[in-house]
């Protein structure tokens, strides 16, 4: 048994009470990988690690990333810093499709390179379990790979992921001006044989101007269920062409980005088990000001996640204190209410909130023991608030020896 003892503060939203809880010092008790006791100082365990009366709070849960590309697109921040536009730049051979290439080409050897290093980083920073999409190979035989690639960092990496099949995340450039007959590769080919697959859980679309219209995304999502993938969708971005309406005529298990949503959809996401995955680095990233509207969305009953968006193009960022640090100065969260989406939320927001996204007896031992005494320092220090040590399935990552 390992056990944690001398915790300065356990933060941590209860699923039981519905609220977040602080517990003054105490000790977490985990046997394998499960918390099995909570309560107050006692030494025993085979093995201890003392957190010296600091802060201990469930690991991340980052319920949506974009990381199966091979290299960075640092060219088009260039770019975009010099004035250009994130829509600019991709309709001129940038964006999505100009990652598209080198994932074709990549072996999966050398993705598996690329995916593997991304997740020590994000394990590093505390985020403990990671959604992640496809969608930089966009035919059948890329996507397969990336799904197989995901699946073997999955098994071989501390870090849990849950894939994403995202093949509608653009039209590839061999059908552009035929979105139809790329959508019917995806309904006919695509998606069959990504279910049969058996490793990605969820199917996503990019419901946008330029992407795949409303007709288009209903279609792949509504296929995508016969097939029995979740839906998610990629809505109002950067317009409102009814992603979030569709999110919730399809019961997604969640609608993502939002920053364009009307207060009509507000309403019907309001009325639905729908979550609202918001992504305030991107907004950051892009150098935009229009970030989603965090507040009204809680005010009216919507359940809201936040996760990093983490992709080559429009968020180069993995840290999930900095995307609270974020939460907090532009979308108006409290701490508490940046912390609960980014664990709890995020939890609910890939269906596993029964096992992880909190710390109460029986789930998993998924934690990050912080050099810190309170979860405000953790965006008071947004860029490097420090961690002792992260624990994985019941796993410190820094090993005791
Ligand atoms: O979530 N919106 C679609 N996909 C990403 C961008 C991906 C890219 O630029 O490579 C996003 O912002
Ligand atoms: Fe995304």
């Amino acid at each position: 048994m390992l056990q944690l003892k001398n915790i300065g503060l356990l933060s941590t939203y209860n699923s039981t009470t519905g609220s977040f809880e602080n517990i003054k010092n105490c000790n977490i008790d985990i046997e394998n990988d499960i918390i099995i006791d909570i309560g107050e100082n006692n030494n025993n365990g085979d093995h201890m690690i003392d957190c010296n009366q600091k802060l201990v709070t469930p690991g991340f849960v980052d319920a949506h990333t974009h990381p199966v590309f091979k290299n960075g697109r640092e060219k088009e921040f260039i770019q975009r810093i010099s004035g250009k536009s994130y829509e600019e730049i991709a309709a001129k051979g940038g964006g999505i499709n100009s990652s598209i290439e080198e994932v074709r080409e990549s072996t999966e050897i050398e993705l598996l390179d690329h995916v593997k290093k991304r997740m020590d980083e994000f394990l590093s920073m505390g985020t403990t379990t990671i959604e992640a999409k496809t969608g930089y190979g966009l035919d059948t035989e890329s996507e397969l790979k990336s799904l197989r690639v995901l699946d073997h960092v999955h098994n071989n990496h501390k870090i849990d992921i849950f894939p994403t099949f995202l093949g509608a995340h653009s039209i590839p450039d061999e059908f552009n001006g035929d979105s139809n007959a790329y959508v019917d590769l995806l309904c006919n080919e695509m998606i069959p044989a990504v279910s049969e697959q058996g490793i990605a859980k969820f199917c996503d679309v990019f419901c946008e101007e330029g992407y795949f219209d409303l007709k288009e995304s209903r279609k792949i999502l509504k296929t995508a269920i016969e097939y029995d993938l979740v839906p998610r969708i990629h809505a109002d971005e950067f317009s409102n062409i009814g992603g979030s309406k569709l999110a919730s005529e399809v019961k997604a298990i969640s609608a993502d980005h939002l920053m364009e949503i009307s207060d009509e959809d507000i309403e019907l996401l309001s009325n639905s088990d729908t979550i609202a995955i918001l992504l305030p680095g991107t907004t950051f990233f892009l150098g935009k000001e229009k970030y989603a509207p965090a507040r009204k969305l809680i005010d009216r009953g919507v359940h809201i996640a936040i996760a990093s968006d983490f992709n080559p193009g429009s968020c180069h960022i993995k840290s999930m204190p900095f995307i609270i640090g974020l939460s907090c100065i532009y979308l108006g969260l409290s701490v508490k209410e940046a912390l609960k989406a980014t664990t709890w939320s995020a939890a609910c927001a890939i269906n596993e909130e029964e096992r992880i996204g909190s710390i109460e007896l029986g789930k998993k031992a998924d934690l990050i023991i912080w050099d810190l005494d309170t979860i405000e320092q953790i965006p008071y220090n947004i860029t490097s608030p420090p961690i002792r040590n992260v624990i994985k399935n019941g796993d410190p990552l820094i090993s005791l020896d």
